[in-house]
Protein backbone atom coordinates (compact mmCIF):
# COMPACT_ATOMS: atom_id res chain seq x y z
CA UNK A 1 0.00 0.00 0.00
CA UNK A 2 0.86 3.68 0.00
CA UNK A 3 1.72 5.02 3.35
CA UNK A 4 0.80 8.44 4.65
CA UNK A 5 3.97 8.93 5.67
CA UNK A 6 5.32 8.89 2.10
CA UNK A 7 2.76 11.87 1.09
CA UNK A 8 4.09 15.74 1.08
CA UNK A 9 1.18 16.71 3.17
CA UNK A 10 2.17 20.16 4.07
CA UNK A 11 0.08 23.13 2.77
CA UNK A 12 -2.15 20.37 1.43
CA UNK A 13 -5.85 19.55 1.40
CA UNK A 14 -6.06 16.14 2.92
CA UNK A 15 -9.44 14.50 2.47
CA UNK A 16 -9.12 11.48 5.06
CA UNK A 17 -12.10 9.04 4.93
CA UNK A 18 -12.34 7.53 8.22
CA UNK A 19 -15.20 4.72 10.37
CA UNK A 20 -17.06 7.01 12.67
CA UNK A 21 -19.81 4.93 13.25
CA UNK A 22 -19.82 5.31 16.31
CA UNK A 23 -23.18 3.50 18.96
CA UNK A 24 -25.34 6.04 19.94
CA UNK A 25 -28.13 6.19 22.62
CA UNK A 26 -30.10 9.46 23.29
CA UNK A 27 -28.18 11.31 20.37
CA UNK A 28 -25.02 10.54 22.69
CA UNK A 29 -21.65 8.52 21.83
CA UNK A 30 -21.98 5.66 23.84
CA UNK A 31 -18.24 4.64 22.50
CA UNK A 32 -15.59 6.84 21.32
CA UNK A 33 -12.54 3.76 20.43
CA UNK A 34 -13.52 4.62 16.54
CA UNK A 35 -12.72 8.55 17.09
CA UNK A 36 -9.44 7.68 19.29
CA UNK A 37 -8.42 4.89 16.67
CA UNK A 38 -7.67 8.26 14.27
CA UNK A 39 -6.34 10.70 16.56
CA UNK A 40 -2.38 9.64 16.17
CA UNK A 41 -3.47 10.54 11.85
CA UNK A 42 -5.26 13.36 13.11
CA UNK A 43 -2.45 14.88 14.76
CA UNK A 44 0.41 14.24 12.20
CA UNK A 45 -1.37 15.56 9.23
CA UNK A 46 -1.52 18.63 11.55
CA UNK A 47 1.93 18.65 12.65
CA UNK A 48 2.52 18.91 9.08
CA UNK A 49 0.21 21.69 8.80
CA UNK A 50 -1.96 19.92 6.37
CA UNK A 51 -5.98 21.12 5.91
CA UNK A 52 -8.04 17.83 7.05
CA UNK A 53 -11.45 17.41 5.87
CA UNK A 54 -12.95 14.21 7.49
CA UNK A 55 -15.75 12.38 5.79
CA UNK A 56 -17.50 9.42 7.09
CA UNK A 57 -20.71 7.31 7.61
CA UNK A 58 -22.89 6.49 10.50
CA UNK A 59 -25.69 3.75 10.34
CA UNK A 60 -27.63 2.78 7.21
CA UNK A 61 -29.58 5.84 6.50
CA UNK A 62 -30.52 4.26 2.74
CA UNK A 63 -29.17 7.42 0.82
CA UNK A 64 -31.70 9.70 3.08
CA UNK A 65 -31.47 12.30 5.06
CA UNK A 66 -31.72 11.07 9.05
CA UNK A 67 -31.33 13.74 11.57
CA UNK A 68 -30.45 11.22 14.32
CA UNK A 69 -27.60 10.13 12.01
CA UNK A 70 -25.72 13.44 11.32
CA UNK A 71 -22.70 13.84 12.33
CA UNK A 72 -22.56 16.90 14.93
CA UNK A 73 -22.45 15.08 17.65
CA UNK A 74 -18.88 13.38 16.71
CA UNK A 75 -17.58 17.11 15.86
CA UNK A 76 -18.10 18.02 19.28
CA UNK A 77 -16.69 14.39 20.61
CA UNK A 78 -13.41 14.97 18.16
CA UNK A 79 -13.61 18.88 19.29
CA UNK A 80 -12.76 18.05 23.30
CA UNK A 81 -10.40 14.55 21.86
CA UNK A 82 -8.44 17.14 20.22
CA UNK A 83 -8.34 20.11 22.30
CA UNK A 84 -9.01 21.81 19.22
CA UNK A 85 -12.06 23.33 17.77
CA UNK A 86 -13.49 21.04 14.63
CA UNK A 87 -16.01 22.73 11.71
CA UNK A 88 -18.79 20.91 10.57
CA UNK A 89 -20.43 21.19 7.72
CA UNK A 90 -24.29 19.56 6.79
CA UNK A 91 -23.57 18.31 4.16
CA UNK A 92 -20.60 16.26 2.21
CA UNK A 93 -20.43 17.99 -1.25
CA UNK A 94 -21.38 20.87 -2.52
CA UNK A 95 -20.87 24.63 -3.13
CA UNK A 96 -21.30 25.66 1.22
CA UNK A 97 -18.46 22.58 1.82
CA UNK A 98 -16.55 24.26 -0.99
CA UNK A 99 -16.47 27.76 0.85
CA UNK A 100 -15.23 25.61 3.92
CA UNK A 101 -13.05 23.99 2.82
CA UNK A 102 -11.56 27.49 1.41
CA UNK A 103 -11.55 28.87 4.64
CA UNK A 104 -9.67 26.31 6.72
CA UNK A 105 -6.17 27.61 7.98
CA UNK A 106 -3.24 25.23 7.84
CA UNK A 107 -3.92 22.45 11.06
CA UNK A 108 -7.68 22.72 10.84
CA UNK A 109 -10.31 19.82 10.88
CA UNK A 110 -13.44 20.18 9.31
CA UNK A 111 -16.08 17.37 9.60
CA UNK A 112 -18.78 16.56 6.53
CA UNK A 113 -22.26 15.37 7.20
CA UNK A 114 -23.00 11.55 6.86
CA UNK A 115 -22.04 10.60 3.80
CA UNK A 116 -24.34 7.78 3.13
CA UNK A 117 -27.37 10.01 3.22
CA UNK A 118 -26.57 10.25 -0.53
CA UNK A 119 -27.47 6.76 -2.26
CA UNK A 120 -24.59 7.57 -4.72
CA UNK A 121 -21.68 6.53 -2.06
CA UNK A 122 -23.09 2.88 -1.19
CA UNK A 123 -23.66 2.83 -5.00
CA UNK A 124 -19.61 3.97 -5.40
CA UNK A 125 -21.09 6.34 -8.00
CA UNK A 126 -17.94 7.81 -10.04
CA UNK A 127 -19.64 11.42 -9.92
CA UNK A 128 -20.62 11.67 -6.56
CA UNK A 129 -16.56 10.67 -5.87
CA UNK A 130 -15.41 13.38 -8.00
CA UNK A 131 -17.41 16.08 -6.20
CA UNK A 132 -16.23 14.70 -3.11
CA UNK A 133 -12.81 14.80 -4.15
CA UNK A 134 -13.19 18.52 -5.29
CA UNK A 135 -12.03 20.29 -2.37
CA UNK A 136 -8.97 18.53 -1.72
CA UNK A 137 -5.66 17.63 -3.01
CA UNK A 138 -4.33 14.58 -1.39
CA UNK A 139 -6.88 11.62 0.13
CA UNK A 140 -6.26 9.45 2.86
CA UNK A 141 -8.06 6.13 3.79
CA UNK A 142 -8.01 5.61 7.72
CA UNK A 143 -11.24 3.88 7.65
CA UNK A 144 -10.12 0.12 7.97
CA UNK A 145 -13.54 -0.70 9.15
CA UNK A 146 -15.20 0.00 6.13
CA UNK A 147 -12.79 -1.07 3.66
CA UNK A 148 -14.89 -3.89 2.69
CA UNK A 149 -17.13 -1.71 0.90
CA UNK A 150 -16.75 -0.73 -2.57
CA UNK A 151 -18.13 2.41 -1.85
CA UNK A 152 -17.54 5.83 -3.19
CA UNK A 153 -15.54 7.18 -0.50
CA UNK A 154 -13.30 4.57 -0.14
CA UNK A 155 -13.26 3.24 -3.53
CA UNK A 156 -14.24 5.65 -6.20
CA UNK A 157 -13.02 8.30 -4.84
CA UNK A 158 -8.87 7.24 -5.19
CA UNK A 159 -10.00 7.69 -9.19
CA UNK A 160 -9.49 11.28 -8.45
CA UNK A 161 -6.71 11.97 -5.89
CA UNK A 162 -3.29 10.76 -4.81
CA UNK A 163 -4.56 8.37 -2.44
CA UNK A 164 -2.61 6.62 0.82
CA UNK A 165 -3.30 4.76 3.87
CA UNK A 166 -3.71 6.58 7.39
CA UNK A 167 -1.35 5.32 10.05
CA UNK A 168 -4.71 2.77 11.63
CA UNK A 169 -5.64 1.14 8.27
CA UNK A 170 -1.62 0.45 8.01
CA UNK A 171 -1.53 -1.19 11.62
CA UNK A 172 -4.81 -3.25 11.23
CA UNK A 173 -3.25 -4.41 8.01
CA UNK A 174 0.53 -5.06 9.25
CA UNK A 175 -1.50 -6.49 12.39
CA UNK A 176 -4.00 -9.04 10.38
CA UNK A 177 -1.20 -10.16 7.74
CA UNK A 178 1.09 -11.00 10.12
CA UNK A 179 -1.58 -13.52 11.21
CA UNK A 180 -2.17 -15.06 7.83
CA UNK A 181 1.50 -14.82 6.52
CA UNK A 182 4.12 -15.42 9.43
CA UNK A 183 2.41 -16.45 12.92
CA UNK A 184 4.49 -17.76 15.33
CA UNK A 185 3.11 -21.42 16.57
CA UNK A 186 1.09 -22.91 18.74
CA UNK A 187 -1.68 -20.36 16.72
CA UNK A 188 -5.20 -20.51 17.92
CA UNK A 189 -8.20 -18.88 16.58
CA UNK A 190 -11.07 -18.26 19.17
CA UNK A 191 -14.55 -18.19 17.15
CA UNK A 192 -17.43 -17.22 19.26
CA UNK A 193 -21.14 -15.77 18.54
CA UNK A 194 -24.39 -17.57 17.60
CA UNK A 195 -23.42 -18.19 13.83
CA UNK A 196 -21.53 -20.77 12.56
CA UNK A 197 -22.85 -18.65 9.10
CA UNK A 198 -20.57 -15.74 9.71
CA UNK A 199 -17.49 -17.77 10.19
CA UNK A 200 -17.72 -20.09 8.00
CA UNK A 201 -15.18 -18.03 5.60
CA UNK A 202 -12.69 -17.46 8.59
CA UNK A 203 -12.96 -20.66 9.80
CA UNK A 204 -11.96 -22.10 6.54
CA UNK A 205 -9.24 -20.16 5.74
CA UNK A 206 -7.60 -19.93 9.13
CA UNK A 207 -7.58 -24.03 9.34
CA UNK A 208 -4.90 -23.98 6.57
CA UNK A 209 -2.77 -21.70 9.25
CA UNK A 210 -3.76 -22.59 13.34
CA UNK A 211 -3.16 -25.57 15.21
CA UNK A 212 -6.62 -25.17 16.73
CA UNK A 213 -9.73 -23.20 16.53
CA UNK A 214 -11.52 -23.03 19.60
CA UNK A 215 -15.33 -22.97 19.34
CA UNK A 216 -17.58 -20.78 21.84
CA UNK A 217 -20.47 -19.44 21.78
CA UNK A 218 -24.29 -20.70 20.14
CA UNK A 219 -22.26 -21.55 16.94
CA UNK A 220 -21.06 -24.30 18.95
CA UNK A 221 -24.34 -25.92 19.43
CA UNK A 222 -24.81 -26.53 15.49
CA UNK A 223 -21.50 -28.18 16.12
CA UNK A 224 -22.56 -30.48 18.21
CA UNK A 225 -26.19 -31.07 16.15
CA UNK A 226 -23.41 -31.86 13.54
CA UNK A 227 -22.11 -34.91 16.06
CA UNK A 228 -25.93 -35.95 16.42
CA UNK A 229 -26.13 -34.71 19.95
CA UNK A 230 -29.23 -33.09 21.90
CA UNK A 231 -28.86 -29.41 22.61
CA UNK A 232 -31.74 -28.60 24.44
CA UNK A 233 -33.60 -26.02 23.37
CA UNK A 234 -30.00 -23.82 22.62
CA UNK A 235 -29.91 -21.82 19.37
CA UNK A 236 -28.63 -23.24 16.49
CA UNK A 237 -28.92 -23.20 12.74
CA UNK A 238 -30.61 -26.24 11.55
CA UNK A 239 -29.53 -25.48 7.91
CA UNK A 240 -25.72 -24.88 8.92
CA UNK A 241 -25.37 -28.52 10.58
CA UNK A 242 -24.01 -30.27 7.17
CA UNK A 243 -21.79 -27.24 7.01
CA UNK A 244 -20.67 -28.03 10.65
CA UNK A 245 -20.38 -31.74 10.15
CA UNK A 246 -17.91 -31.06 6.82
CA UNK A 247 -15.93 -28.30 9.41
CA UNK A 248 -15.40 -30.80 11.25
CA UNK A 249 -13.65 -33.48 8.79
CA UNK A 250 -11.98 -30.78 7.25
CA UNK A 251 -10.66 -29.93 10.77
CA UNK A 252 -9.38 -33.08 11.64
CA UNK A 253 -9.33 -32.87 15.25
CA UNK A 254 -8.09 -29.58 15.50
CA UNK A 255 -11.96 -27.97 15.86
CA UNK A 256 -11.58 -27.87 20.23
CA UNK A 257 -15.54 -27.95 20.79
CA UNK A 258 -16.64 -26.95 24.96
CA UNK A 259 -16.79 -29.83 27.29
CA UNK A 260 -19.03 -28.36 29.00
CA UNK A 261 -22.19 -25.37 28.90
CA UNK A 262 -23.78 -23.44 31.52
CA UNK A 263 -27.35 -23.73 31.05
CA UNK A 264 -29.99 -21.05 31.66
CA UNK A 265 -31.17 -22.29 35.07
CA UNK A 266 -27.06 -22.13 35.51
CA UNK A 267 -26.52 -25.48 36.18
CA UNK A 268 -23.48 -26.82 34.18
CA UNK A 269 -24.02 -30.28 32.06
CA UNK A 270 -21.26 -31.40 29.96
CA UNK A 271 -21.88 -30.61 26.75
CA UNK A 272 -22.60 -33.74 24.66
CA UNK A 273 -25.07 -34.50 27.63
CA UNK A 274 -27.58 -31.40 27.29
CA UNK A 275 -31.21 -31.89 28.75
CA UNK A 276 -34.12 -31.34 26.70
CA UNK A 277 -35.61 -28.43 28.25
CA UNK A 278 -32.64 -26.23 28.78
CA UNK A 279 -30.77 -24.05 26.73
CA UNK A 280 -27.07 -23.59 27.09
CA UNK A 281 -25.89 -19.64 27.78
CA UNK A 282 -22.18 -20.04 28.17
CA UNK A 283 -18.93 -22.51 28.16
CA UNK A 284 -18.47 -24.40 31.26
CA UNK A 285 -15.65 -23.96 33.98
CA UNK A 286 -13.95 -27.12 32.67
CA UNK A 287 -14.24 -25.18 28.72
CA UNK A 288 -12.94 -22.39 30.20
CA UNK A 289 -9.85 -23.89 32.19
CA UNK A 290 -8.95 -25.91 29.14
CA UNK A 291 -9.05 -22.90 26.81
CA UNK A 292 -7.21 -20.77 29.41
CA UNK A 293 -4.41 -23.48 29.82
CA UNK A 294 -4.41 -23.57 25.51
CA UNK A 295 -4.17 -19.61 25.63
CA UNK A 296 -1.73 -18.85 27.73
CA UNK A 297 0.83 -21.25 25.97
CA UNK A 298 0.15 -20.08 22.61
CA UNK A 299 2.79 -18.05 20.36
CA UNK A 300 -0.59 -16.34 18.54
CA UNK A 301 -3.67 -16.01 19.61
CA UNK A 302 -6.89 -14.31 17.08
CA UNK A 303 -10.52 -14.26 18.91
CA UNK A 304 -13.44 -12.84 17.52
CA UNK A 305 -17.64 -13.41 18.96
CA UNK A 306 -18.57 -13.93 22.55
CA UNK A 307 -18.05 -17.37 24.09
CA UNK A 308 -21.84 -16.86 25.83
CA UNK A 309 -24.46 -14.32 26.60
CA UNK A 310 -22.03 -11.78 28.16
CA UNK A 311 -24.01 -9.08 27.99
CA UNK A 312 -26.69 -11.01 31.34
CA UNK A 313 -24.57 -12.04 34.00
CA UNK A 314 -23.45 -14.41 35.36
CA UNK A 315 -23.37 -15.89 31.43
CA UNK A 316 -20.41 -13.39 31.15
CA UNK A 317 -18.11 -15.61 32.48
CA UNK A 318 -16.79 -17.73 29.43
CA UNK A 319 -16.25 -14.77 27.33
CA UNK A 320 -14.69 -13.13 30.36
CA UNK A 321 -12.18 -15.86 30.72
CA UNK A 322 -10.72 -16.01 27.20
CA UNK A 323 -9.94 -12.24 27.72
CA UNK A 324 -8.01 -12.50 30.99
CA UNK A 325 -6.45 -15.45 29.07
CA UNK A 326 -5.75 -13.88 26.01
CA UNK A 327 -4.48 -10.68 28.41
CA UNK A 328 -1.68 -13.49 30.18
CA UNK A 329 -0.65 -15.22 26.81
CA UNK A 330 3.22 -13.53 26.31
CA UNK A 331 2.65 -14.20 22.39
CA UNK A 332 0.49 -12.11 19.73
CA UNK A 333 -2.57 -11.39 20.76
CA UNK A 334 -5.45 -9.63 18.30
CA UNK A 335 -9.16 -9.58 19.35
CA UNK A 336 -11.49 -7.75 16.40
CA UNK A 337 -15.84 -7.83 16.30
CA UNK A 338 -17.57 -5.56 18.23
CA UNK A 339 -18.84 -8.18 20.99
CA UNK A 340 -15.15 -9.59 21.87
CA UNK A 341 -13.77 -6.02 21.65
CA UNK A 342 -16.74 -4.80 24.37
CA UNK A 343 -15.56 -7.64 26.51
CA UNK A 344 -11.95 -6.84 26.88
CA UNK A 345 -12.65 -3.27 27.18
CA UNK A 346 -15.27 -4.10 29.91
CA UNK A 347 -12.50 -5.99 32.07
CA UNK A 348 -10.35 -3.09 31.38
CA UNK A 349 -7.77 -5.57 29.34
CA UNK A 350 -7.59 -3.77 26.19
CA UNK A 351 -3.82 -2.64 26.80
CA UNK A 352 -3.15 -6.15 27.37
CA UNK A 353 -3.71 -7.18 24.23
CA UNK A 354 -1.22 -6.72 20.80
CA UNK A 355 -4.31 -5.52 18.82
CA UNK A 356 -7.72 -4.70 19.03
CA UNK A 357 -8.82 -4.29 15.75
CA UNK A 358 -11.89 -1.39 15.16
CA UNK A 359 -12.80 -3.79 12.28
CA UNK A 360 -15.65 -6.56 12.51
CA UNK A 361 -16.96 -7.74 9.04
CA UNK A 362 -13.77 -6.02 7.23
CA UNK A 363 -11.16 -8.09 10.05
CA UNK A 364 -13.14 -10.98 8.92
CA UNK A 365 -13.60 -10.61 5.40
CA UNK A 366 -9.29 -10.20 5.90
CA UNK A 367 -8.71 -13.01 7.64
CA UNK A 368 -10.96 -14.97 4.77
CA UNK A 369 -8.19 -14.21 2.78
CA UNK A 370 -10.32 -11.59 0.22
CA UNK A 371 -8.77 -8.61 -1.14
CA UNK A 372 -10.54 -5.66 0.18
CA UNK A 373 -11.53 -3.21 -2.26
CA UNK A 374 -10.32 -0.07 -0.34
CA UNK A 375 -7.18 -1.47 0.19
CA UNK A 376 -6.87 -3.21 -3.34
CA UNK A 377 -6.78 0.24 -4.81
CA UNK A 378 -4.19 1.80 -2.14
CA UNK A 379 -1.50 -0.91 -3.86
C1 LIG B 1 -18.92 -1.42 10.67
O1 LIG B 1 -19.40 -0.90 11.70
O2 LIG B 1 -18.68 -2.65 10.58
C2 LIG B 1 -18.55 -0.52 9.53
O3 LIG B 1 -18.70 0.82 9.88
C3 LIG B 1 -19.30 -0.87 8.27
O4 LIG B 1 -20.67 -0.63 8.43
P1 LIG B 1 -21.72 -1.33 7.46
O5 LIG B 1 -21.74 -2.78 7.81
O6 LIG B 1 -23.01 -0.62 7.68
O7 LIG B 1 -21.21 -1.13 6.03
Amino acid sequence: MRLLKEANVAGKTVLMRVDFNVPLKDGKISDDKRIRAVLPTIDYLRKKKARIILISHLGRPDGKVVDELRLAPVADRLSKLLKYPVHYEPDCIGSDVEISARGLHEGDVLLLENLRFYPEEEQDDVGFAQKLAAPADIYVNDAFAVSHRAHASVHAITKFLPSYAGFLLEKEVRMLSSLLKSPKHPFLAIMGGAKVSDKIGVIENLLKKVDAVLIGGAMMFTFYKALNCEVGRSKFEADKVDLAKSLLKKGKKRIILPTDVVLSNRRVVPANKMPKAFAGFDIGPETQAIYSEMIKSAKTVFWNGPMGLFEQKPFDKGTIAVAKAMSGCKGVTVVGGGDSVSAVEKAKLEKKFSHVSTGGGAGLEFLEGKELPGIKVLE
